[in-house]
């Protein structure tokens, strides 16, 4: 059984997704916790779910390394085989990176390499982008630069805003990332940086 941990930021509906996927037996994955840097709406999921979670804030660390050192320890206290970055919102320093690496990976709202970073629906809105998607993709020291793992296209549609669009881009996103943890969960996929 692949043991998962999962980091979010905010209200952790791709969470919500591997936690349901994880129900079956036959999917060979569990969500052993869930970390945060903030006290995210997401946390919900799992605490319905009874899987325990942590809450790392960066704005109780004097550096970024020391934040992202003491994250580290509390995913690794859950000894996991997989760490799952689902809509977590800071770029991790290359200690934390290195520790885990090639088994962290993160889901980004873009058909990478256009519109890393954190405002990738907007981007792609404002460049007048006609199609856009979602990357699954391993964890490298740059912004979401890593090794592909899946990608799908979604279009953008004349009207859509840029909550209308990650709204169509999310459900497109859930599946997707359900799928890779599943073929990493059932050996299909192999992880390297
Ligand atoms: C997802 O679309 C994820 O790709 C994005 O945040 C959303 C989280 O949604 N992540 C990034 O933009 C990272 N650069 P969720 O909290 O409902 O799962």
């Amino acid at each position: 059984m692949l043991s998962v941990v999962v980091l979010i930021s905010g209200s952790g509906s791709n969470l919500r997704a591997l936690l349901d996927a994880c129900q079956s037996p036959l999917f060979g994955a569990k969500v052993r916790a869930v970390g945060a840097d903030n006290p995210a709406t997401g946390l919900e999921h799992a605490e319905l779910f009874g899987v325990p979670t942590f809450v790392v804030d960066p704005g109780r660390f004097e550096t970024r390394e020391a934040w992202a050192d003491a994250l580290l320890a509390n995913v690794q206290h859950f000894e996991p085989d997989l760490v799952v970055l689902a809509g977590f919102m800071r770029i991790l320093p290359a200690n934390f990176v290195q520790a885990l690496s090639p088994n962290l990976i993160n889901t980004h709202p873009s058909l990478l390499p256009a519109f890393p970073g954190a405002h990738a629906v907007r981007d792609a809105l404002s460049a007048g982008a006609k199609t856009t998607g979602v990357t699954i993709h391993v964890v490298d020291e740059g912004v979401d630069t890593g090794p592909q793992l899946a990608q799908r296209e979604v279009q953008v549609e004349v009207n859509d805003t840029q909550s209308s669009l990650h709204e169509r881009i999310k459900v497109v996103e859930r599946e997707l990332l359900v799928d890779v943890v599943r073929q990493i969960a059932q050996q299909q996929l192999q992880l390297s940086v």
